[in-house]
């Protein structure tokens, strides 16, 4: 067990006293939070299903990281801000605009990935000099996996 650590989710400021160290962010979101928004695929970093961002000072900057919650140990995120999916409404329930698009631009088929999709987007909003150049942007998504769509349809027999 380990002692206490202080972190914030969303804008909520939380300590958790004692837990295993082996407790992931994935588990502790869905299971004492209830945030199921955070979808749970493979368990192993391949999918980004579990996609949440994490946000640390660092020096004089915020830094938004977009990270897979499987893998992270909840210890991890001590002195951190972390975000999940349903964050990312604004207080009146405005969609974020990544949400948006995704509707607009039917960007969802069975929707499992999608809360992961849209966490590495706005990740990749946060980030500085980021590129809107089309190969850039799919080496920014590379750890979303999308299972049910996104294929190019066959031509057939
Ligand atoms: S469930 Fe975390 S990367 Fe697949
Ligand atoms: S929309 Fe179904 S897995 Fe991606």
């Amino acid at each position: 067990m380990r002692q206490s650590i202080r972190f914030y989710l969303g804008n909520v400021r939380h300590e958790i006293p004692a837990f295993s160290p082996t407790r992931t962010v994935l588990d502790w979101l869905r299971e004492d939070k209830r945030r199921t928004g955070t979808k749970e695929g493979c368990n192993e970093g391949d999918c980004g299903a579990c996609t949440v961002l994490v946000v640390r000072l660092e020096g004089d900057k915020l830094v938004w990281r977009a990270v897979n919650a499987c893998i992270q140990f909840l210890w991890m995120l001590d002195g951190a801000q972390l975000f999940t999916v349903e964050d990312l409404r604004s207080p009146e329930g405005a969609l974020h605009p990544v949400q948006q698009a995704m509707v607009e631009l039917h960007g969802a088929q069975c929707g499992f990935c999608t809360p992961g999709f849209v966490m590495s987007m706005v990740a990749y909003c946060k980030t500085p000099g980021a590129s809107m150049e089309e190969d850039a942007i799919n080496t920014a998504l590379a750890g979303n996996l999308c299972r049910c769509t996104g294929y190019a349809p066959s031509c057939g027999p």
